[in-house]
């Protein structure tokens, strides 16, 4: 974790990217959030005994995740961009650095001691540590919020930034949910001491969750996706209308969330059901549409490059077939393929599932698996890719240290992301149909956990070996 003082780079007044970020959601994912997710399935794969701390352990190890791991990893990444992208130095360069300890000291203190509350039962010290640690991390999130604002509110003139004004609503949602996904939880974890329990409020936890995923997870996905890859993969141009897609995407997330909120839900179950499942049904087709105008997976449109290809110099070694590098970061493009195939996948489902639901025949299809496909399929999947395609130049290294551990990446978390998902989505008949299927399936989810584990480790260790490397 960085504790120098933010160094600024005197040709562009920008502050020096924080590698410190990375660190931590490396470290919060290694030996937190993948390596909980590595014994819960294990535990639920080879039907042993729960125990009266699994459900405190499964609400660490989503928190763990989604803030720690992805969460981080985006500010980090943010806190660097945004400010770029808007052409004004960041507004405070020295709260950076405390942004980070408060976020830190957070999760420590989150993922040690609300899996001690749940397994060795109340204690008034457990108490007074979770809930300190929904304040450390409310108070971190805090200062995030206001830093970004302040420093976007350095830009003169928003018109003449035609690069952020573009992806300013998905930013401005951003915003708006990591605050509120900060204050429920730690309304939450309060609520939690105040009743002696050992765990937090299911029905809020779950639509927290939801928070955090539509409107600070996907939007950060979305903007920077369309600002990134085109120049890291050579697709069209953005001059498609994101900004209105953005706005589509927040009216029909809406739409999906505001009938789950537990006290409206409540007071109509049948319409909130009703309003819930046309809201699915559109941010599925909003998020097809998106995939469809990036064109990551079609590649129906001209590259932005087409208008200025120069045929190379007779001593310059030509680039990767359709991609702008020589093959010095892996096949990274392989993640980030593979990262928005699920996130298509997930969009389908969750359309198939709104859909049978708003004609009366709910499917069988647990939320968890469609979740795990956004969280494990698409956004880990976007973060291995475009860490291992972004990282080596922002520490100002050339290349990244190893290709084969690239490549162990993409088949390791591939993997993973499969032996997750895939087991659920077996319609029982089929289990039935085909012997030993059952042993299969239950053995790919026992091991699922382990084997992203192991994709998570080979990351950190390609981006250390490339930050230490000469
Ligand atoms: C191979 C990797 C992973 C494994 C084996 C795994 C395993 C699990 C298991 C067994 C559960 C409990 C499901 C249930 O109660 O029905 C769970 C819940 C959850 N997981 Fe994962 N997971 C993995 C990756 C991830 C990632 C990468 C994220 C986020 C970025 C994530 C976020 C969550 C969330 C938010 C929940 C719900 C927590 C709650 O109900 O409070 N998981 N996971």
């Amino acid at each position: 974790m960085s504790t120098l003082p933010v160094i600024s780079d005197p040709k562009t007044t920008q502050a020096e990217f924080q590698i410190g970020y990375i660190w931590v959601a490396l470290a919060t994912a290694v030996f937190a959030g993948f390596a909980i997710g590595a014994h819960l399935a294990f535990i639920i794969g080879f039907d042993f005994s729960l125990g009266r701390g699994f459900a405190g352990l499964v609400q660490t190890h989503g928190h763990v995740q989604l803030v720690g791991w992805a969460g981080l990893f985006m500010i980090g990444i943010s806190l660097h961009i945004i400010p770029r992208l808007a052409s004004v130095p960041i507004a405070n360069p020295r709260w950076i650095p405390r942004i980070l300890w408060l976020m830190a000291g957070g999760l420590l203190l989150r993922s040690l001691a609300h899996p001690t509350l749940a397994y060795r039962g109340e204690s008034a010290f457990g108490y007074w540590a979770v809930v300190g640690s929904g304040l450390l991390e409310w108070g971190g999130v805090g200062i995030y919020v206001t830093l970004l604002l302040r420093t976007l509110r350095g830009v003169r003139d928003a018109k003449r930034q035609p690069a952020l004004l573009s992806v300013r609503p998905f930013f401005a949602t951003m915003l708006a949910g990591w605050m509120l996904y900060a204050s429920i939880n730690l309304l939450l974890l309060f609520d939690m001491a105040w009743r002696g329990d050992v765990v937090m409020d299911p029905a809020w936890n779950q639509f927290d969750i939801e928070i955090f995923i539509g409107l600070v997870l996907l939007p950060v996905a979305f903007a920077f996706s369309s600002r990134m890859l085109p120049l890291y993969l050579a697709l069209r141009a953005p001059d498609w209308p994101v900004r209105g897609t953005a706005y589509a995407y927040v009216v029909s997330l809406a739409v999906q969330v505001i009938p789950s909120i537990p006290l409206v839900s409540g007071l109509d179950p049948e319409v909130a059901r009703i309003v819930s499942s046309l809201g699915s049904l559109l941010k599925g087709g909003v998020i097809l549409w998106f995939v469809w105008q990036l064109d990551i997976l079609t590649r129906c449109w001209d590259a932005w490059t087409v208008k200025r290809e120069v045929a190379p110099l007779p001593d310059k070694r030509p680039a990767r077939w359709g991609l702008p590098d020589y093959g010095e970061f892996g096949r990274f493009e392989r993640l980030v393929y593979a990262a928005y195939t699920w996130l298509v996948l997930a969009a389908l489902f969750e359309m198939l599932v709104g859909g049978a639901s708003l004609l009366g025949n709910p499917l069988p299809i647990a939320t968890d698996a469609i979740r795990h496909m956004v969280l494990l399929g698409f956004i880990t999947h976007l973060i291995f890719g475009v860490s291992v395609r972004v990282i080596p130049g922002l520490l100002k290294k050339r290349c990244v240290a190893s290709v084969r551990l690239v490549d162990a990446t993409f088949w390791l978390g591939s993997t993973a992301a499969a032996c997750r998902v895939l087991p659920l989505l077996a319609p029982s008949s089929l289990i039935d149909a085909v012997p030993g299927s059952a042993l299969i399936a239950q053995a790919a989810f026992g091991f699922s956990g382990m084997i992203g584990l192991v994709a998570v480790t080979c990351l950190a260790m390609n981006l250390w070996k490339t930050a230490v490397a000469e």
